[in-house]
């Protein structure tokens, strides 16, 4: 995989929240490449900044209060935080597009499904309405929304939450982007749908030779989809690895504890293990390793020296003292 160059590749992304007068970084320093055709899934516990991070690629921050303070995220060789408003809406949907946990929010609830897939056709194309709307029946049909033609002229709020995300999923894939970056998109629905979503999702990402950033919460999806895992931390990458040497050799002692959090994937536990103490928040970040305060590993140097990504055995660990794993 890491033969080839990266389609998407973020460096020392830095992206700061303004609260109560104060600004400060939630996302620090995230490096993160994603190749051609794999699927790479972001992880990490919630607030840690993976939405944060999603959004800065996208340009779609709420700004203010959140705003990219620094780092470069380079695709096709333009580097994304340096384009203008105009250049980045072009990117978006036809290049990069994003799909969300919630589609009702994401939907505008005035407009029509079709009136919405058609707007992003023709902002894009220059085709008939009549071209755009056979080109999005055709892309409803293609994500399994039952009865397309019909489905075209009714409202968001009139669709299940699978069919809404299935108006999602054709929203994002109908000018064939090369990257599609997916914000826990299973988590609202049912969990029958679920597993139909994801699924779906995975067979346009091998159809298409599509790079796919997956953000989830589920260690079990993860395993099961993965070509690399990220898991973050507290706004920074601790560790990178192919998915089955993060699985089966954890370096990080954070990603230690996930694992161990968890009851499948091959570990028989009579309980769940979570990890103890909690983020430090974002205005008090400890000047050392950011992990420290909760690490059962942590050395003295841990809470002074703040450690980089370093290569280790096929992975990339941010660890001064990593330990072997014992599940
Ligand atoms: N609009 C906002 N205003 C202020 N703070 C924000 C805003 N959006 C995010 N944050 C803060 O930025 C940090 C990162 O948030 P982010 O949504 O990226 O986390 P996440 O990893 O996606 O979490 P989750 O798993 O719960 O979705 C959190 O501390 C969050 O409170
Ligand atoms: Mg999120």
């Amino acid at each position: 995989m890491t033969d080839t160059a990266p389609i998407l590749s973020i460096q020392n992304l830095k992206t700061s929240v303004t609260s109560g007068g104060d600004t400060f970084n939630v996302v620090r320093g995230v490096s993160l490449d994603l190749y051609p055709n794999e699927v790479l899934c972001l992880v990490g516990e919630s607030g840690c900044g993976k939405t944060i991070t999603a959004l800065s690629i996208m340009r779609l921050l709420p700004d203010p209060p959140v705003r990219i303070q620094g780092g470069s995220i380079e695709y096709r060789g333009r580097d994304l935080t340096e384009l203008s408003d105009k250049e980045i809406q072009q990117v978006r949907s036809s290049q990069i597009s994003m799909i969300f946990q919630d589609p009702l929010t994401s939907l505008d609830p005035v407009f029509t499904v079709g009136h919405v897939i058609t707007e992003i056709i023709r902002n894009h194309l220059d085709i008939s309405k009549e071209e755009a709307r056979a080109r999005g029946i055709k892309m409803f049909a293609e994500v399994g929304l039952p009865d397309p033609e019909r489905r075209f002229d009714t409202y968001p709020h009139q669709l299940s939450g699978g069919m809404r995300q299935r108006v999602m999923i054709a929203l994002a894939l109908v000018l064939d982007p090369d990257i599609l970056i997916a914000d826990e998109p299973t988590t609202a629905l049912d969990v029958t749908v679920q597993a139909q979503i994801l699924e779906k999702l995975l067979e346009e990402q091998r159809e298409r030779s599509m790079s796919m950033l997956l953000i989830t919460h589920d260690l079990a999806v993860v395993a099961a989809v993965a070509d690399r895992v990220a898991v973050m931390y507290a706004g920074e990458i601790v560790e990178e690895a192919p998915v089955d040497e993060l699985f089966s050799s954890p370096k990080h002692p954070y990603t230690q504890g996930l694992l161990r959090a968890l009851p499948q994937v091959g570990y028989k536990r009579d309980k769940l293990e979570s990890i103890s103490g909690l983020v430090p928040p974002p205005q008090m970040m400890p000047p050392g390793c950011y992990f420290a305060p909760r690490c059962p590993h942590a050395l003295e140097a841990c809470w002074d020296e703040h450690p980089e990504l370093t290569e280790k055995e096929g992975s990339r660990v941010r660890c001064l003292n990593p330990q072997p794993f014992v599940a």
